[in-house]
């Protein structure tokens, strides 16, 4: 039977914008490629590729009262997802990033919180009526929000994943208390323990750092093209790419993590786990867009199979 997650995070309107390069202060750009506003935020992009990797989610997140709320809270209805714990918050807009793609397929992203930084204990508390086996929960809402999202899934006894997705050097790791995967990308691996995970053993250093401030079970870096690194308290693995033709690297993190956790709640395999994992992320790369860069399982499982 599907793992029912609770996914308990952002959703925004992403405004993308293609650009030869990032301007100097005080430079004009004219950029001659192309805009779109497309569904995103880290809580939206995880919860959509959770369930295309075959979980039952439950989404808890806040839009706006207006147009692009509505857009959003359709999409999560479309794709199958349990919206009942998505409020409408009336005095907030909905949440807004603004995506710079560079020709390389590296991104800048700056975000405008709006209704995500009400996401309240209350709202998270509510949302575990629905019975999860698990919560996947990322740094883009209030922390006591997401701290709330931890206590209450150690109190249940169920797993806690945690993708450090805008991860803040003051942010109180230690309130975390007891994670199953927590895994952060090279620069929030830097902002969270000052080491660039650059090398195996700088690798080794930041696993270490992170696990000697929360009880983490398994520390899965993202390493981008170079792979995923994974630590268990005592051995590392260093788990190789796929290669493919990268177009947008947005959101390819947020699918990684939900194909992680999603692909380990239905194995309990954390090796072959991020190998599934690190499929689904390259093949997000592979088409512009957050949510619209989100693969099917049998895409996955084609690239795992060409693979090995
Ligand atoms: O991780 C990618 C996401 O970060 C984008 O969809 C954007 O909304 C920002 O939240």
């Amino acid at each position: 039977m599907a793992k029912r997650i609770l996914v308990a995070g952002s959703s925004n309107i992403d405004f993308m914008l293609t650009t030869p390069y990032i301007p100097a202060p005080g430079e004009t750009l004219l950029s001659g490629g192309k805009y779109a506003f497309t569904p995103g935020g880290k809580g939206a992009n995880s919860a959509i590729a959770a369930k295309a990797m075959g979980a039952d989610v439950i989404f808890c997140s806040r839009v706006g009262d207006d147009a692009y709320g509505d857009r959003l809270i359709s999409l999560f209805n479309e794709r199958g997802i349990d919206t009942r714990y998505i409020k409408v918050d009336r005095l907030e807009q909905t949440g807004l990033a603004v995506v710079m793609l560079e020709k390389n397929g590296t991104n800048r992203i700056i975000a405008f919180s709006g209704a995500n930084s009400k996401i309240s204990d209350s709202d998270i508390e509510g949302a575990f009526s629905a019975y999860p086996d698990a919560v996947l929960t990322q740094f883009e809402i209030r922390p006591d929000a997401v701290i709330a999202a931890a206590r209450l899934a150690n109190d249940e006894g169920i797993p806690l994943f945690v993708d450090a997705g805008s991860a803040k050097a003051d942010f109180p790791l230690e309130k975390l208390e007891r994670v199953e995967i927590f895994s952060p990308n090279e620069a929030e691996t830097e902002i969270l323990t000052g080491i660039r995970p650059d090398n195996l053993e700088n690798c080794l250093r930041a696993s270490i750092s992170l696990c000697n401030r929360v009880d983490i079970k398994y520390v899965v870096l993202k390493l981008g093209e170079r792979g995923c690194y994974v630590y268990d308290g005592k051995y590392c693995d260093l788990i190789s790419p796929f290669d493919v033709n990268v177009v947008d690297t947005t959101a390819a993190g947020d699918v990684f993590t939900a194909a992680l956790t999603t692909e380990y709640l239905r194995t309990g395999d954390i090796l072959s786990s991020a190998k599934f994992a690190n499929a689904a992320g390259a093949l997000a790369t592979t088409k512009l867009g957050a949510v619209n860069s989100v693969p099917t399982l049998e895409e996955v499982k084609n690239l795992l199979e060409n693979k090995f």
